[in-house]
Formats: structure tokens, C-alpha cells, sequence
């Protein structure tokens, strides 16, 4: 058993998946499998089906989230989404600085961090990815990058916002593989990170934050996964699609 008073999260990304219909039926699917865990569990939908899941969410334990947002409050920005828009569609959390925003959308730590500060300003709770690609792990960079990540797309935000921030370390190379990190790797990392936010904003905060891992984590690999001492929680994409896939990797420790 790991001696931590943090909860788990357990998060589905779907990113361009689902129909209103599709996403409705899996949350209300998904509720009555998840009534008792010892687990938070968040799925963030795409934009258009983030209402109708949020609706079909309410007064379960199931979390509706976003799978982005713009810095801005309103505007000419076709395409981009508010943290006003989001709240309004029903999301408490929003997923920011993806790889896939990062890489495929070009977005940078300085726009990662004006993001991250604008959904603590309405209260929306950031879950903010890190991670290194192929090419800077074999350039041994991983820990520089990840610093660099961390401090520049969080900026100067306080203690007390920190807290309420979820890390996800996701490894690009990791991504879509169909294999996840090395859990020895992958602890070692989490630590670093911890001691990171430890350096910056306290020991309290420190021991207070989530840490997910994400990078193609399937229900075979979960439970050694969830049982390193830093990990505490992950974050799912294709088997988060499935009811019957993320349903396993929420019940693990079964
Ligand atoms: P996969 O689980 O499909 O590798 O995706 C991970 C991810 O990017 C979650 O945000």
C-alpha cells in the first residue's frame, strides 16, 4: 500500500473521438460501474458533446472536462473555446499543454502558462501535461525539458493554486504506442517532478499535488503503474474509449 493521502485521479482524454451519443452512453454507462472507488475519475469529451455529457454527469462522480481552451475571454478567434464557454458547457477541469497541442498546433509555454492562469482566475482546474519526445530522451534532455515545461507553464502561480493543479507526465514517445514508460522510469521521473514543485512552492504542496502518468496505458499495465509511490492517478486515451477497457484500469487494484 503506498502511505499517501492524495487521491487518485483517473482521467479519459478522448480527444477526436465520440458523438453526442456516443459520449452520452458511455457517462451514463460509466456511473453506476464507479459509485464506490477509491478513485476521482475525469473525462474530457470533445468540445461538442462536452454539454450533453456534463448533463448526463450531473450529480455523479463522474467529472466533465475540456480538452483545451484559449487565454482570452471572448473575441475574433475562430475556432478557440473560452474558460467562460467551457463553464458554461458544464466542464470543472480542463486539460492544457496536451503533446498534441504542443507539438501538432505548435502552442508554447508561454501561451501554455497565460492558459493555465486564466482557468485558476475561473476557477476551472487545470490538468497540465509535460513531457519529452523521442529525440530529447535519447539526447538525455528529459529532465531539462520537463523543468523547463513545468516552471515556464506554470509561471508564478501561489501555493494555494498549486495545490489544485493535476500534473500528467506524458511521455510523447510513449503516446499511442501501445507502450507505456517503464514504471521504474517512470517513478523516477514523478519524483523529480514532485522535488521540482517541492523547490518552488513547498513541501506541503508538494506532497498535496497530483501526478498522473499518461502515454498509452491500458488495463494490463495500470495496477504497477498506480502503485509507484508518486504516481497518483493516469491519464487515458484509446483505452479510455472503450466503457469496458476504462472501466478496468479504474477498478486496478481489483
Ligand atoms: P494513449 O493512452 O492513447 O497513449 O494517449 C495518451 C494521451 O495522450 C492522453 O492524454
Amino acid at each position: 500500500m503506498k502511505s499517501t493521502n492524495r487521491t487518485p485521479v483517473i482521467a479519459a482524454n478522448w480527444k477526436m473521438h465520440k458523438t453526442i451519443e456516443e459520449a452520452v452512453c458511455f457517462v451514463k454507462g460509466l456511473i453506476p460501474l464507479i459509485l464506490n472507488v477509491p478513485v476521482k475519475v475525469y473525462v474530457a469529451p470533445p468540445y461538442t458533446a462536452l454539454h450533453s455529457s456534463a448533463v448526463a454527469a450531473r450529480n455523479s462522480p463522474v467529472v466533465i472536462g475540456g480538452q483545451n481552451m484559449n487565454d482570452e475571454n471572448e473575441g475574433a478567434f475562430t475556432g478557440e473555446i473560452s474558460a467562460n464557454m467551457l463553464k458554461d458547457a458544464g466542464a470543472e477541469f480542463v486539460i492544457l499543454g496536451h503533446s498534441e497541442r504542443r507539438h501538432l498546433f505548435n502552442e508554447t509555454n508561454d501561451f501554455i502558462r497565460r492558459k493555465v492562469k486564466k482557468a485558476l482566475s475561473k476557477k476551472l482546474q487545470p490538468l497540465l501535461c509535460i513531457g519529452e519526445t523521442k529525440q530529447e530522451r535519447e539526447e538525455e534532455k528529459t529532465e531539462q525539458i520537463l523543468k523547463q515545461q513545468l516552471e515556464e507553464s506554470l509561471g508564478d502561480i501561489s501555493p494555494e493554486e498549486m495545490e489544485t493543479i493535476i500534473l500528467a507526465y506524458e511521455p510523447v514517445w510513449a503516446i499511442g504506442t501501445g507502450s507505456p514508460a517503464l514504471p521504474k522510469e517512470v517513478q523516477v521521473i514523478h519524483h523529480f517532478c514532485r522535488q521540482l514543485v517541492r523547490q518552488k512552492w513547498g513541501a506541503d504542496t508538494a506532497e498535496k499535488v497530483i501526478i498522473q502518468y499518461g502515454g498509452s496505458v491500458h488495463p494490463q499495465d495500470v495496477k504497477e503503474l498506480m502503485e509507484l509511490p508518486d504516481v497518483d492517478g493516469v491519464l487515458v486515451g484509446g483505452a479510455s474509449l472503450t466503457l469496458d477497457l476504462f472501466n478496468q484500469i479504474i477498478h486496478y487494484s481489483r
